[in-house]
């Protein structure tokens, strides 16, 4: 595990765990409905089939996936990956509640390194993760995503950008702690690096944070 997986850990346990204050009160409740707020935009544009097995890289409080599930109608098991064992919890409570522990299931796991086959996915699901990687653990990450994907498959991955008013970065990053906003070439460049040369982008709302989310599903290319 890197160094800033191991600090993204103890953030996530702690914020999840709710030892951040008014933070951790603010955390849980967008980790709880992001789904609700992504979901239809996502199934759009990636072409989301009922048939197809579904990987979240991050997956927090398992609230893409469920609400991803049973919007879909998927007939597939979905797996979750994240780091945070507290927020791991808070995702067995979410899948229980809703009545998907036999469909969705989590693995505690870096996301350098996944637990999975190679080609053992349709689609996997990156959001609003890589602004806590470094740039070696990205490519890790890219590099793992692209191994468990089959060809053809796609990533859909999305996150903040950096905004061009400074004080709003630093906001950004004393609130999420994050270790890199990245821009869309740079994120484009990665992109191509780990063999994900072909990308679209769409539209994610995301109310929470005073700058624009890069939105992008990335198509894999093994020639
Ligand atoms: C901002 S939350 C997003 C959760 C979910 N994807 C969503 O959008 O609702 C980021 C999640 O990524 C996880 N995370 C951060 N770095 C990670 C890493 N290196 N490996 C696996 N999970 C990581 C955190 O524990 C946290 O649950």
């Amino acid at each position: 595990m890197y160094e800033d997986e191991k600090f993204a850990q103890v953030f996530y346990d702690e914020l999840e765990g709710g030892g951040l204050g008014t933070l951790s009160f603010v955390g849980r409740m967008v980790f709880d409905i992001s789904g609700f707020f992504y979901v239809g935009n996502l199934l759009r544009h990636c072409r989301l089939r009922s048939s197809h097995r579904v990987l979240e890289i991050g997956c927090g409080a398992a609230s893409i996936l469920t609400r991803a599930y049973s919007v879909n109608g998927s007939n597939k098991t979905y797996f979750g990956i994240d780091i945070s064992p507290v927020m791991l919890d808070r995702a067995r409570q979410n899948i229980q509640k809703k009545g998907l522990n036999d469909r969705i299931f989590l693995v505690e796991s870096p996301a350098s390194t996944l637990p999975f086959k190679s080609q053992s996915f349709d689609l996997v699901f990156l959001a609003y993760v890589i602004k806590h990687l470094s740039d070696e653990s990205l490519a890790s990450c890219l590099r793992e995503a692209y191994r468990v994907l089959i060809p053809g498959g796609n990533l859909a991955l999305w996150e903040f950008l950096p905004s061009p008013i400074s004080w709003i970065n630093r906001y950004i990053y004393a609130i999420t702690r994050a270790q890199k906003l990245r821009t869309l070439p740079e994120v484009l460049s990665f992109l191509g690096d780990g063999g994900f040369p072909v990308a679209r982008s769409f539209t994610v709302i995301a109310p929470w944070l005073p700058t624009k989310t890069l939105a992008l599903v990335a198509g894999e290319n093994r020639s």
